[in-house]
This record gives C-alpha cells, structure tokens and sequence, in this order.
C-alpha cells in the first residue's frame, strides 16, 4: 500500500509502497478516504517533538483520518466492516497519511450521513483543541469576551464559529484574505495583525486563545483582564508573566477523545460548524501539501486524498 513516510528527522517525506499495519488486540483497519495536516506533523518531521515523545522511523505522517472499516481487530465491538468513521491517531503512532491506517478502536467516531470525507478529515485535532482550549481550560461562558489569534487558521476557524455559537463576543487576528474569512466565519471584530499592534485596539477580554507563542503571547497577556485565562497551544505561557497580571495560563496539549469528537462532527452535520479548507490536494502531490501546511499561511484545513495504489 501507499503510505507517506519518513526515515530521519528532517528527511523529505515520500511517498512509499509499503506493508500493510498490522491490527492488534483492539485496533481496527481503516481504508483512508481523506487525510487532514496539521502544523504538528511539520513539527514532528523537524524532530522539534523529539523530547516530548521520540517517533519510530520509518514514521508514517498524519494523525486525522477519515474512511471505511476494511478489517476489525480481536476484542472490538461494536463497529462493522464498511461503517464510515473519523479519527485521531496518537501522535507518536501517526499512520493518517497512507491507504489503510490501524487505529485503535477507542478513538473511532461514526462519519455522521451528510459530512464528506474530505470535511471529516479536517475536523479531529484542530475542533477538538480548540474545544479543550475554551471550555475545557479556559472556561469560556456566554456573554464573555474572547481574543483568537489566527482566526482563519485550523484552530482558529473552529475556535471562532465554537465561540460565536457559545454567545461569546469574538475578537479574531488575522492578515490579507484571511480578514474577511475571519468575519465570514463569525468574528464580531477582525484585526489585521500586520498592519496594527492587537494589544493597542483590544483590552478587558475574559480569554486569548494563543495559537503563536512568542511576542504575541507575551502581549497578549496585557489585553486581558485581571482573573481573565489565556490558554496557548503554540507554547508554555510564562507563569510569572501570568502572575504579574492578575491571569491565569496554560499550554494545552491536545488529548484526543472520541465522545468530544462525535459531538463536534454532530455539530459539523447539524450546520453549525463549517470546515474551512484551504486546498485538497491528491497523495501524488503531497510535496505540496506539505510544503504549504510548513508555510504557516494556510487558510484553514489541507486535505490529502487520492490513495490507491
Ligand atoms: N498543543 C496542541 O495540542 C496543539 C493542537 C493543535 C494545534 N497546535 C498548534 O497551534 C498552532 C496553530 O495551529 P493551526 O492548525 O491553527 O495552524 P495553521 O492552520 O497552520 O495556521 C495558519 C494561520 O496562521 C496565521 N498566522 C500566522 N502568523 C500569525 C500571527 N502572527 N498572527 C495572527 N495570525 C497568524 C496565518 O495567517 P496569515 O497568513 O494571514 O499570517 C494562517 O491563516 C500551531 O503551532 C500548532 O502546532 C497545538
């Protein structure tokens, strides 16, 4: 089968004939409809992830799949071969990036009738941070105030439309096309973060959804108000910094979780989430796809497809 690997850190990924997984005890074999990037299988081919958790070469790129149970493995119940699923791999696993990927069955969710694969493969890592981002850590409630940074990016599009939905006020940054993507999407105020200091327009919000780090965290601290929450998933916020102003911080590391999965997909097939998709691009220009998910400037989701062989 295909599969897109690497064999070192910072090695090109390929596009491999390979074998098959094998399917443990609890593992069920899925045929890859669609494959959504993330900046993290970036990161991870640039071995940054490295002292976090180490990854066995050859590694096969990608952790949000969607597709159709080829294979069930010992003790699984309660899925059949042919059901349309959605899911996250672990990370350190990845294996979203090929025609069959074993995924542990504990991570499945149903592929609800009227989302495609293509929607569904965008939807695993960037929804499900985003969620555990405002509500699960920052506690954001109705009536609230929220600054997101990168509002036309993977998590940023969710969290803005997640946010909006909850009866937040949502303020967004975003650049070029991405200002007008952010609105559509449901920013009550967008700033165009290349032409205007964030920290000079934006003070008293309740919660910073921190998607950058660096500069742009550390000013971000001062938008908010005293008791208010940032909540990064780019990097560890500096405690004393969040000290000093009366807040509270946290890095996020996303933990994949199928009933939070199921939902955010329910909210996808309901209409009231949309899957922002920069491009689709076929497996045989996964260069590509690659080269613009490590470019940072995507406009929501880039989805591969095309896996047979
Ligand atoms: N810790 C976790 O569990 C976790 C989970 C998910 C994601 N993450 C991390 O969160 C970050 C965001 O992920 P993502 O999937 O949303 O990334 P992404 O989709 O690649 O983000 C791309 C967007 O970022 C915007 N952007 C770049 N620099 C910006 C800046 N200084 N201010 C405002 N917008 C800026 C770009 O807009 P322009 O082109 O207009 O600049 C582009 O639209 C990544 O570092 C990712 O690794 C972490």
């Amino acid at each position: 089968m295909n599969a897109v690997r690497i064999s070192a850190y910072r090695a090109l990924p390929a596009v491999q004939d390979v074998l098959a997984p094998v399917v443990g005890a609890g593992d069920i074999l899925v045929r890859v409809e669609a494959a959504g990037l993330n900046p993290l299988d970036v990161k991870i081919q640039q071995g940054f992830m490295h002292d976090f958790f180490p990854v066995v070469f050859p590694y096969t790129l990608g952790t949000d799949l969607s597709g159709t149970i080829e294979q069930i493995g010992p003790n699984v119940t309660g899925w059949s071969i042919g059901d349309k699923i959605v899911a996250r791999t672990d990370p350190p696993a990845g294996g979203a990036l090929a025609e069959l990927a074993a995924v542990p069955a504990t991570h499945l969710a149903k592929l609800p009738a009227n989302v495609s694969f293509e929607q569904a493969a965008g939807v695993p890592t960037v929804a499900g941070t985003a969620w555990q981002a405002l509500f699960e850590i920052a506690g954001l409630r109705s009536g609230q105030t929220v600054l997101i940074h990168a509002g036309a990016g993977g998590v940023g599009s969710f969290a803005i439309q997640l946010a909006r939905n909850a009866g937040a006020r949502v303020i967004a940054t975003a650049s070029g096309d991405g200002i007008a993507t952010a609105r559509r999407l449901g920013a009550d105020q967008v700033i165009d973060y290349k032409a205007h200091a964030f920290d000079e327009l934006v003070s008293d919000v309740d919660v910073v959804l921190d998607t950058i780090g660096g500069e742009t965290q550390q000013r971000s601290f001062g938008v908010l108000r005293r008791g208010g929450y940032l909540a990064s998933t780019a990097s560890p916020p500096d405690e004393a910094l969040a000290k000093a102003h009366g807040v509270g911080a946290s890095f996020i590391f996303h933990q994949s979780d199928a009933p939070r999965l199921t939902m955010l997909l329910d909210q996808v097939a309901a209409g009231d989430l949309a899957v922002l998709i920069d491009r689709t691009l076929p497996m045989d220009r996964f260069d590509e796809a690659f080269a613009r998910q490590a470019s940072g400037r995507a406009q929501g989701k880039i989805i591969v497809k095309g896996y047979a062989s």
